[in-house]
C-alpha cells in the first residue's frame, strides 16, 4: 500500500530563453541559500547539545547530509499537534538534523513544517512529493506535466520556501515512468529553479527503471532488516550512477513493538515478515532494548549502513525520538556477523513475493 493511501488518506517545455534564463539566475541564488546545511552550525546556548551524526555525499548533488533526517508522513497522518512539531523539529535541528523530507499529499505536514522551521530555512534540506494533486483540485493519480508543476506550487506555498532542495515523483507505476511526461515536468520545474534536483520515490521494477534511465538525481526508496529487495536490485547501481539515495521505512515501522498483529494495515505486512524472519534481536526482551544492539538499534544500523544509502529517513511524533535515533547510530555499522546473518536470514526466508513494499 502506498504511504499516500496509507491511514484511510484516501479516502478521502521548457520556457521561453529569457524566462530560463531569468529563473536559472533566481535558481542559483537560491542554490546558494540552500546549500547551507553542509557546514555544521555551532551549539546554541541553552539547547541540547549537538550530536556529531556522520554526513554523507548525496550522491552527484552539492548536499551532504546527516545520515539520520526526518520522514513526516507520520506527523502528517498522524495529525500531530502543531506545538508538538514545533518541538520535534526545532530540537533535531538544534542537535544536527539538516534533511526533512515531506509529500504533498501527507496531509498538512507540509504547512506544518512551514510553521515550525521556514525561518531557519538555511539549515535543511527540503525534500517533498509530487503525483497525487490534480490541476483542476482533485485528488488521486496525478501524473501529467500541468499537475506535478500545481503540485510543486503548492509544495513551495506550503512550506513557505521559494525552491525544495529535491522533489520526487510519489511512487509512479513503470508504466507512468515510461511513458515519460512526468520526468519531463519534474525537468522543467528544475530549469525553472523551483526545485534544485528530482528524484524518484518508489520500489521494485519501477525503481531500477528510474536507476537505469539516468535522469534522477536521487532514489527514495524502502530499506529495512523486512524489506531488503533494493539491496541487491536497486542500490549498486545507484551508487555506481552517483544517485542519493534514501531510505525510506528505514527502522521498519518498529514493528517488533507489536505483541499481536497490529491493525494499521500499512504495517501488517512488515508485521507478518517479522514474525517468520524471527531475528533474534527482534525478540524477547530485545525488543524493548534501546541500546544500540536492541531492536531498534540493530534495525536502523542496518539500513543505515547499507552500501550506497545516504540518509533513513525515520518518522515520529516524539520531541525526543532524533536524538535518541542519532544516539545509536553513533554505534556504527553492524558487527560482520550481525549484518551476515540479518543478510542470510532473508534469502532463506523471503518469498518472491516480498518486493519493495511502498
Ligand atoms: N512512497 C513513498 O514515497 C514513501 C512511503 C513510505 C514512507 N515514506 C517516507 O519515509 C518516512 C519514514 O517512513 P515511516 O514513518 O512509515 O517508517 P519508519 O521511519 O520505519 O517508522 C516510523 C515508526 O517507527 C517508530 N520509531 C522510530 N524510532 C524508534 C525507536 N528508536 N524505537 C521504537 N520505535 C521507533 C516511530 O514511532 P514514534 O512516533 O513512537 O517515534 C514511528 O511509528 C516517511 O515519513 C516518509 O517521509 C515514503
Amino acid at each position: 500500500m502506498s504511504d499516500s493511501t496509507r491511514r484511510d488518506f484516501l479516502k478521502r517545455s521548457a520556457a521561453a530563453t529569457v524566462l530560463v534564463s531569468g529563473a536559472m539566475n533566481a535558481a542559483s541564488s537560491a542554490m546558494q541559500q540552500a546549500a547551507q546545511p553542509a557546514a555544521k552550525p555551532e551549539n546554541k546556548p541553552g539547547t541540547p547539545a549537538r550530536i556529531d551524526v556522520e554526513r554523507r555525499q548525496f550522491g552527484k548533488t552539492d548536499m551532504k547530509v546527516a545520515i539520520l533526517g526526518f520522514g513526516s508522513a507520520e506527523i502528517g497522518f498522524e495529525r500531530t499537534e502543531q506545538s508538538v512539531v514545533d518541538k520535534i523539529l526545532n530540537a533535531a535541528l538544534d542537535q544536527g538534523l539538516n534533511v526533512v523530507d515531506t509529500a504533498e499529499c501527507y496531509v498538512d505536514s507540509e504547512e506544518q513544517i512551514g510553521r515550525a522551521i521556514a525561518g531557519r530555512r538555511k539549515e535543511f534540506y527540503l525534500f517533498s512529493k509530487c503525483g497525487h494533486a490534480k490541476k483542476d483540485g482533485g485528488r488521486g493519480d496525478a501524473w501529467d506535466k500541468d499537475s506535478l508543476m500545481h503540485s510543486i506550487e503548492l509544495s513551495l506555498k506550503r512550506c513557505k520556501t521559494d525552491v525544495l532542495d529535491l522533489i520526487q515523483l510519489h511512487s509512479c507505476s513503470l508504466e507512468t515512468l515510461q511513458k515519460g511526461e512526468c520526468i519531463e515536468a519534474l525537468e522543467t520545474a528544475k530549469k525553472q529553479g523551483k526545485v534544485r534536483y528530482i528524484g524518484y520515490s518508489g520500489d521494485s521494477k519501477a525503481a531500477r527503471y528510474a536507476v537505469e534511465s539516468g535522469r534522477f538525481d536521487s532514489l527514495q526508496t524502502s530499506c529495512s532488516i523486512v524489506d531488503q529487495e533494493c539491496i541487491d536490485l536497486t542500490l549498486p547501481l545507484a551508487k555506481e550512477k552517483g544517485m542519493g539515495v534514501i531510505a525510506k521505512r528505514p527502522i521498519a515501522n518498529a514493528v517488533w513493538r507489536h505483541d499481536k498483529q497490529p491493525d494499521n494495515g500499512y504495517v501488517v505486512e512488515y508485521w507478518k515478515r517479522l514474525e517468520k524472519l524471527a531475528y533474534p534481536f527482534a525478540t524477547g526482551d530485545k525488543r524493548s532494548d534501546s541500546g544500540p544492539d536492541g531492536a531498534a538499534g540493530t534495525a536502523l544500523r542496518f539500513t543505515a549502513f547499507q552500501p550506497g544509502v545516504c540518509v533513513c529517513i525515520v518518522g515520529t511524533s516524539k520531541p525526543e525520538r532524533w536524538r535518541q535515533n542519532a544516539e545509536l547510530l553513533k554505534a556504527g555499522a553492524l558487527s560482520e556477523e550481525t549484518q551476515k546473518m540479518i543478510r542470510a536470514r532473508w534469502k532463506e526466508v523471503a518469498s518472491a513475493d516480498w518486493m519493495g513494499l511502498t
